[in-house]
């Protein structure tokens, strides 16, 4: 595991989406495991940013983001799928038919999921995943007590994590309780993996990730058995170190 510590968030940021667009340059066909919340939407601006200054395209790479709701349509304004359309996929060359984000609102979640897991093997699986990190350790929606070999499953969330991602609902009872998300096995099978964490609300998670034990209480602890993660944090979220 490399920890790069940065003096602020902005550095940060534009490190991680340097390292993505950079990946995308070597490789335009590359596959990309994307991640939602805050943490990552001014990455997302930035990779916005170089493609509009003509720095990089992105009409040959594939995508798959790491989870989405289940129960929400995707038109509902607080989906996944609408989060990358307005952050990422709306404003740059992504094809459609390239960017995979599971269906949570299909009759059948679970086999949603399985065949989810599917979709990523036969594309070849995934080439750089970025990962934010929940306060709790939470990776995509894998939350404490998650197998360590999980694949892409159902998942109800935590309530700290109905909790925090409350403040993109008008009510906490708006929030989703069950995800359809790829499972930490899912993860680590992704060749390189890069995790941004920024402000003084994930020292503590940043901290049991790094040097905490191997637990399913941290799920991001298991990124220390992947052999190319990247942990891109600012000071603030190194605080604990
Ligand atoms: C969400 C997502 C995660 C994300 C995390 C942190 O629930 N499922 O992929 O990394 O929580 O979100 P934020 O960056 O908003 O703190």
């Amino acid at each position: 595991m490399k920890v790069l510590i940065f003096d602020t968030v902005t550095s940060a940021v534009e490190a991680v989406a340097d390292r993505l667009a950079g990946k995308v340059a070597g490789k335009p066909d590359c596959v990309l495991g994307l991640a939602t919340g805050g943490t990552v939407e001014p990455v997302y601006e930035a990779l916005v940013a170089r493609y509009e200054a003509g720095r990089v395209r992105f009409d040959q790479t594939h995508t798959f983001n790491l989870d989405e709701y289940v129960g929400l349509e995707p038109t509902h304004p607080m989906s996944y799928h609408s989060y990358m359309a307005r952050h990422l996929f709306d404003r740059t060359d992504f094809r459609a038919c390239n960017t995979h984000i599971p269906h949570g609102n299909a009759a059948d979640p679970a086999a949603e999921a399985d065949h989810y897991e599917r979709l990523i093997k036969g594309r070849g699986g995934i080439d750089l995943q970025l990962l934010g990190v929940g306060e709790n350790g939470h990776i995509g929606f894998n939350e404490p007590t998650s197998s360590l070999s999980s694949v892409t499953r159902l998942k109800t969330l935590a309530p700290e994590t109905v909790r925090a991602n409350s403040r993109y609902f008008e009510h906490q009872s708006d929030v989703p309780q069950v995800s359809i998300t790829m499972g930490i096995a899912t993860i680590l099978q992704a060749d390189e993996i890069a995790l941004l964490a920024t402000g003084s609300n994930k020292a503590k998670a940043v901290r049991d990730l790094i040097e905490g034990p191997l637990s399913a209480m941290c799920p991001a602890s298991a990124l220390q058995l992947h052999q190319k993660t990247e942990v891109y944090i600012d000071a603030e979220a190194a605080a604990e170190l």
